[in-house]
This record gives C-alpha cells, sequence and structure tokens, in this order.
C-alpha cells in the first residue's frame, strides 16, 4: 500500500491506497472553520494546525483501512505547489516516516494528484483525454496522454475558477470558500436575470477577473434591491463561470483531438457545470476537493526516491 500524504493548503490528510488503485481509507480534516472568519486562509494558521493535526490523521487513516504501518510501502506526499509553510509539514512528516521505516518517497505535484484523482478503482479513466482541473488556486487544460504526465494547453492569467466562485460568493455576503454556497442559492434564482460578460483570451486561456468587477458592479449600482436578487444575481453569475469553463474546455478537446473530456478539482464538484458537459467523466465527489487518495494515487507514476535520497527534498510555491 502507498500511505498519501496532503497539507498544501488548508486541508490535512492521509489516505492508504493500494498498487491497483483500490481506496483502502481516506481521511480529511478540514481548517475550514478555523480561517472561515478571516475571509480566506490564512498562512501561518494553516501550517500550526497541521502540525496538530498530521500525525492523528495519519493514524485515522490507518485505523480506518484496519492496517499497521507495517503494510506501507511506499510515502507519497504534495512537495506542491500550495503554501510553503504548510507544504513543510507534509514534506517532513512523510520524510521523517519513510526515513523511520527505511521506504521510498514519492514527491507528488499537487497538480498531478488531481488528476490522478480520475485513477482510482472503481471506475477509473484511462487516458488518452482532455482535462479540465479547476480548483481554488489553479484553471488548466491539460492534454493528457498518460498516466505519469501531460502537457498544459491553456491557464488561468488571472484569477482561478474556484477564486472567481468565491469572490462572487463574498460579494453576495455567502461565506468562505463560497463555490458550494453559490451553487446552493443559485438553485432558487433565474440564470437569465443578469448578463455577466466573461473576457474571451485569445488560444485556450482563461480570464476571470473581470467577470468579478462586473458581478461588483451590479450589485453595487442595485443597491437596496440587491438583497432581493441575490439568488438570480447567484444562478447568472455561476452560468457565465460555468459557460466560460465548458466553451474552453470543449474547444480544447477538439483542437488536441480528444473524445474523452475529465474534469478534476474542487470546481468539478459543482452540478451545473456537470449538465454543461453531460458526456465528461467527472471525479468523484469526495475526490473533487483536496484529499490525499488522489496524491496517493498519484505516487504510482511518480519518480520513487530510495531511503535516504529525500531527506533533502524542498517544498515549492508556484510551478514555475
Ligand atoms: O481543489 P480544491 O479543494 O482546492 C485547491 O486545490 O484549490 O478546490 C477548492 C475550490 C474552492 O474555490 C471552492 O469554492 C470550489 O473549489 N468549489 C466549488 C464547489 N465546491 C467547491 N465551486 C463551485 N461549485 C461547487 N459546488
Ligand atoms: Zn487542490
Amino acid at each position: 500500500m502507498i500511505l498519501g500524504i496532503e497539507t498544501s493548503c488548508d486541508e490535512t490528510a492521509a489516505a492508504l491506497v493500494t498498487l491497483s488503485g483500490e481506496v483502502r481509507a481516506s481521511v480529511i480534516a478540514s481548517q475550514v472553520d478555523l480561517h472561515a472568519r478571516h475571509g480566506g486562509v490564512v498562512p501561518e494558521v494553516a501550517s500550526r494546525r497541521h502540525l496538530e493535526l498530521v500525525t492523528p490523521v495519519i493514524r485515522e487513516a490507518l485505523v480506518e483501512a484496519g492496517a499497521t504501518l507495517d503494510e506501507v510501502e511506499t510515502v507519497a506526499v504534495t512537495r506542491g505547489p500550495g503554501l510553503v509553510g504548510a507544504l513543510l509539514v507534509g514534506l517532513s512528516a512523510a520524510k521523517a516516516l519513510a526515513w523511520a521505516r527505511r521506504l521510498p518517497l514519492v514527491a507528488v505535484d499537487h497538480l498531478h494528484g488531481h488528476v490522478a484523482s480520475l485513477y482510482l478503482e472503481p471506475d477509473p479513466v484511462d487516458p488518452p483525454f482532455l482535462c479540465l482541473l479547476a480548483s481554488g488556486g489553479h484553471t488548466l487544460l491539460l492534454d493528457v496522454r498518460e498516466r505519469g504526465s501531460f502537457e498544459v494547453l491553456g491557464t488561468t492569467v488571472d484569477d482561478a475558477a474556484g477564486e472567481a466562485f468565491d469572490k462572487g460568493a463574498r460579494l453576495l455576503g455567502l461565506g468562505y470558500p463560497g463555490g458550494a454556497a453559490l451553487e446552493r442559492l443559485a438553485r432558487a434564482g433565474d440564470p437569465d436575470a443578469f448578463t455577466f460578460p466573461v473576457a474571451r483570451m485569445p488560444g485556450l486561456d482563461f480570464s476571470f477577473s473581470g467577470v468579478k468587477t462586473s458581478l461588483l458592479y451590479v450589485v453595487r449600482d442595485l443597491g437596496d434591491e440587491a438583497e432581493a436578487r441575490r439568488a438570480d444575481l447567484a444562478a447568472s453569475y455561476q452560468r457565465a463561470l460555468v459557460r466560460a469553463l465548458s466553451e474552453r474546455t470543449l474547444a480544447a478537446a477538439e483542437q488536441a483531438e480528444h473524445d474523452t473530456i475529465a474534469v478534476v478539482g474542487g470546481v468539478a464538484a459543482n452540478s451545473e457545470l456537470r449538465e454543461a458537459l453531460p458526456s465528461a467523466r467527472f471525479a468523484p465527489l469526495a475526490l473533487c476537493t483536496d484529499n490525499a487518495a488522489m496524491i496517493a494515487s498519484a505516487g504510482r507514476y511518480g519518480r520513487s526516491l530510495p531511503y535516504p535520497r529525500y531527506l533533502d527534498l524542498d517544498a515549492y510555491a508556484s510551478r514555475a
């Protein structure tokens, strides 16, 4: 079994996955409540919480799998991109555990992790496919030809899709993170009530900062009336984001000549996006937002460093 550890943002997660991709345990300790009152993740607060949670979460995963550390053959851990202080907690825990038991370690890129959420049992997606990765930190169109790698076809030039959901939610007085709350509010609204234009970037890139600003202006212009129109605003705003995502995804699939489209990351949980891409394969709901099962899954395809060659590994904040 592979032990996966993920601490790149505000979820402390550990999972046990078999080499064939069966999830034996997946434990996620969310820090959402801790950060909500700040309206976003506070890096230093996140690191300290990871430090408290990482050992109990790993223990809990072993209990859930009915396993002991003797059955762990490899440790896979997120090395980046993410909050460096947060990443270092998971990375240090992984190194210590692997070192103590003379195990190999695989350093996993978080984005490869999201894609590898598609390779788990019981219903894995096989390459080649076009993948939309839409999360709180990233929006990418990926050409996936084999399980261990991908090529980036397009990305966002400003905000990530999840960030656009979160910022819109904030403007509408919903909490943080607001993607799921905005989706719930939108259910009672009319998606055609307002028109929010989304910038069309050349090629296969995205831009979401303008649509957020146009929501801000409409809310401001509505004044006192905005409160009564919140559901309509949410529905129209969500429609604009989903349209931008689905149109570009279909264009990318055509350009790269892929018959299969897959969608991963936190925004893949959005049901309007699921409806807009009816033939696409979506990551299972439990694996859309950050988790360690996807990291363990990616660990099966990454470079395994033998004991003790991983001790000097560093975390990285961004891919560049
Ligand atoms: O993948 P993820 O857990 O974290 C990152 O790696 O960034 O994604 C979190 C993002 C947040 O921005 C959250 O608002 C968004 O995913 N999200 C949603 C939904 N559920 C989560 N966005 C739209 N609709 C949802 N149902
Ligand atoms: Zn993520």
